[in-house]
């Protein structure tokens, strides 16, 4: 497995694996990889001749206030993970690599943007949707592969792959949970211990609204608060949101009739987590 930091000599590498006809998977990562990366980049070998990992931290996705500088990095480890999953080449660029001093054009979407996460990260999505756009082009794999957790930005790189005629397939993979539900993140590690206990709140919620709507609950509404009223049971939660939603075009439902989205953030101290659960009540 190679690490690679220039753009010009990954394009060199995927134009030789493409002359031997071989197929390409990209799990674009920001790196600081956990247990939930290891399993989208195991799912790409199985489906691909050769896989990149882009192992970046993303400057333009993270608000002024937000944890930039203090997000984990660890290379080493990154390299460790990927070459046993049986990545082939982990991309790692520079800041300077990715982004001219003068970059002055993004990709941003007038929908599917502006509600859940997007109420509290207004630039978020944006940042996100220029930097795949980037290693789309960088890369131009046939599929890609995200994690079903960041569920609003799985739909959001639906939408903008459909909308901007990408040829290249999107993966959705599952959310990997530690043995008490706690869904992995690389953001975790911020928690001390007390705070690593308060946050199974999350997915103990969210599990208690999946049994609701399992049970035969529509009204959407109802299991929302049931959610929120469990949340607040835990003194070091502070909610930002819990939506349920449509599944593909994540605006608000009230009756839960159609595949939905529930999904929630929440503070424990100062570290805000995401976690959701999905569910189609026809079936
Ligand atoms: O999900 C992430 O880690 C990031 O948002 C992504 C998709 C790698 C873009 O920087």
């Amino acid at each position: 497995m190679q690490i690679v930091t220039t753009i010009e000599e990954l394009r060199s590498i995927v134009k030789w694996w493409r002359g031997e006809g071989h197929s390409v998977g990209l799990v674009p990562t920001m790196g600081f990889l956990h247990e939930g990366h290891k399993s989208l980049i195991v799912k790409a070998v199985s489906e691909n001749d050769r896989v990149v990992v882009s192992d970046f931290v993303n400057p333009t996705q993270f608000g002024a206030n937000e944890d930039l500088s203090t997000y984990p990095r660890d290379i080493e480890r990154d390299g460790a993970l990927c070459e046993e999953a049986g990545a082939d080449v982990i991309f790692h660029p520079a800041p300077e690599e990715m982004y001219f001093e003068d970059n002055c054009t993004f990709v941003d979407m007038n929908r599917l943007t502006k509600g859940l996460c997007g109420k509290t990260r207004p630039t978020h999505f944006c940042g996100v949707c220029t930097v795949v756009s980037k290693l789309f082009n960088i890369v131009t794999p046939d599929r890609a592969y995200f994690g079903q957790k960041d569920a609003q930005q799985l739909a959001v790189i639906r939408r903008m792959v459909r909308d901007m005629n990408f040829n290249i397939e999107i993966v959705g993979c599952p959310i990997v949970r530690e043995e008490d539900g706690l869904a992995m993140s690389s953001r975790n590690t911020y928690l001390s211990e007390k705070e690593r206990k308060a946050a199974l709140i999350l997915h103990k919620s969210l599990t208690l609204g999946e049994e609701l709507i399992q049970s035969g609950e529509k009204d959407a509404a109802k299991v929302r608060d049931a959610i929120l009223k469990n949340m607040r049971t835990e003194p070091l939660a502070r909610v930002d949101y819990v939506e349920i939603v449509d599944a593909e075009n994540l605006e608000p439902v009230k009756r839960i009739e159609k595949p939905i989205l529930a999904a929630t953030a929440v503070y424990i101290g100062k570290t805000r987590l995401i976690d959701n659960f999905s569910c189609d009540p026809r079936n």
